[in-house]
């Protein structure tokens, strides 16, 4: 077999692995965008009491991100698709970042009581699914912080408005005793509909 066979070969099982496990968690990995990220990180407090946690951390931009940001703070990303968490691996073991580290499993299996904040980047059914989990386990105190996707029926304390053409939505919600501080209905992301708006409150 030739070299550029075997190339071909693996080129075809990556992808394969790749669409497989898009099918079965429902996205892709695609990663948080440098602007959406930065919103991110800026809409984030400036320590965190507690783990913080990258749900489905795909090639790893949100959780070294988050790691740099709070090295007094341990991060862990889970993710199930083999091929970003690999490539995870491999990033980590030529940049260590001692607070970092990434779990080859289903979040929904993952505890999360330990959690001062919670990051991600999924999708709409994925913001369905996990909520009862996040309203079962989270303490008092939790943020979450979500690139795009609002918990359904929960009503955000702040929407920060990523300064890219999509004026991307990025939803902050603090859990205190009872659940999310406000139980409304989900705003509309009026920079949808105008990106002069900006940041709509923070
Ligand atoms: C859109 S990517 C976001 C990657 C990264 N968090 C970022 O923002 O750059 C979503 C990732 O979540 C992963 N994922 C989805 N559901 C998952 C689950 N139940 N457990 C672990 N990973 C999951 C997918 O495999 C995908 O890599």
């Amino acid at each position: 077999m030739t070299l550029a066979v075997s190339i071909l070969i693996l080129e075809v099982w990556v992808i394969v692995h790749l669409l497989v496990y898009t099918v079965l968690t429902g996205i892709s990995p695609v990663p948080t965008t440098p602007r959406v990220r930065s919103k991110m990180l800026e809409a984030a407090p400036g320590e965190v009491e507690g783990m913080i946690l990258d749900l489905g951390s795909g090639w790893g931009s949100l959780a070294f991100a988050f790691a740099r940001k709070y090295p007094r703070s341990r991060v862990v990303g889970y993710e199930l698709s083999p091929i970003p968490w690999c490539f995870c691996l491999v990033r980590l073991w030529l940049r260590p970042q001692p607070n970092l580290a990434f779990r080859r499993i289903d979040f929904h299996n993952a505890p999360f009581k330990q959690a001062g904040l919670i990051v991600c980047y999924l999708f709409p059914g994925g913001m369905h699914e996990l909520k009862p989990k996040l309203e079962r386990e989270l303490n008092a105190g939790c943020l979450v912080i979500s690139n795009t996707f609002s918990v359904p029926g929960w009503g955000s304390d702040r929407i920060h408005v990523a300064d890219d053409q999509y004026a991307t939505p990025v939803y902050v919600y603090a859990m205190n005793r009872k659940g999310p501080s406000a139980q409304t209905s989900d705003p509309e992301p009026l920079s949808k509909w105008c990106p002069l708006v900006g940041e709509l409150y923070s």
